[in-house]
């Protein structure tokens, strides 16, 4: 996890994503990831990049490959780490995001990846959109193993998650989550606006699956319906 992001949170109290040390994503063979690494906004990092544990010499970053790209998005404050024909005997293994800010420390983002047949968490569609004001939902599968743990919709940029047993009346959530117990739960994010945009997600116990969320305005065809009246009058 990005260490610094994750204890700010944590002295706000706010319910923050634990066992970030090893943080889990299943794929299939043959499958292919795209995982965000958020940076700061405010101190755009001098240096970022992706590197295995396996190969530590090889730093990644504005990479286009047939099988990696890292491709950075300043206007979202990320870089997007995409892997390709994932190998079971290749591609096991702990990989980190690393932002050098040129300040005392670097932010490191780490994560396990597991190449496997029979994914413990997954998705049906890895990317959602929605309109502004609109409701969205997203469902996550697990495995029957991971019927008892605890199911999360967390944001990656502050690592902040929604569980269903969320006690806390104080905030007014329009995330909700209802899980059938037996093998999915749904997200149902209400209300959208356009700073909801960006990667989130599904976490059941360590395992996770990001989930890239896109709010678009809600505006454009108010606007052309003006435009075509104007013009015609
Ligand atoms: C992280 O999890 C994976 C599988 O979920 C496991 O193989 C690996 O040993 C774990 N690593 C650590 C450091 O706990
Ligand atoms: C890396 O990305 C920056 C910003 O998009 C671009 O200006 C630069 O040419 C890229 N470098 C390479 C080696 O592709
Ligand atoms: C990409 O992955 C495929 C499938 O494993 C492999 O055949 C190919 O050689 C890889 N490409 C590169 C450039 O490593
Ligand atoms: C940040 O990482 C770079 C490259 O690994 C290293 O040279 C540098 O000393 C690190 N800086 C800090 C403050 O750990
Ligand atoms: C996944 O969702 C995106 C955006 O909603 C859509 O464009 C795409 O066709 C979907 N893909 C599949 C396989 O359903
Ligand atoms: C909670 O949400 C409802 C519906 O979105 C809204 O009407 C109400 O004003 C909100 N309350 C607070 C305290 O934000």
């Amino acid at each position: 996890m990005f260490y610094i992001t994750a204890g700010f949170w944590l002295i706000l109290g706010v319910e923050s994503f634990e066992g970030g040390s090893n943080h889990t994503i299943t794929v299939k063979p043959g499958g292919s990831v795209i995982i965000p690494c958020y940076y700061d906004e405010k101190s755009p990092p001098q240096k970022k990049y992706w590197f295995s544990e396996h190969d530590q010499s090889n730093k990644y970053t504005n990479t286009t490959e047939e099988n990696l790209s890292v491709i950075d998005h300043p206007d979202q404050s990320l870089f997007t780490v995409t892997m390709r024909n994932l190998q079971e005997n290749k591609h096991n293994g702990q990989y980190y995001c690393t932002v050098e800010t040129g300040q005392k420390t670097n932010i490191t983002y780490e994560l396990y990846l597991q190449v496997h047949s029979a994914p413990d968490v997954s998705v049906m569609n890895s990317s959602v959109s929605g309109h502004e004001g609109d409701d969205v939902s997203v469902q996550c599968f697990y495995s029957s193993g991971y019927k008892d743990k605890q199911k999360r919709w967390c944001r990656y940029k502050d690592q902040k998650c929604f569980s269903e047993e969320k006690t806390d009346t104080s905030q007014n959530s329009s995330v909700r989550i209802s899980d059938d117990g037996e093998s999915s739960f749904t997200v149902l994010m209400t209300g959208l606006t356009l700073s909801d945009s960006g990667w989130y997600f599904c976490s059941v116990g360590h395992q996770t699956i990001p989930v890239q969320l896109t709010v678009t305005e809600d505006g454009v065809f108010a606007f052309h319906t003006s435009t075509v009246f104007c013009t015609s009058t």
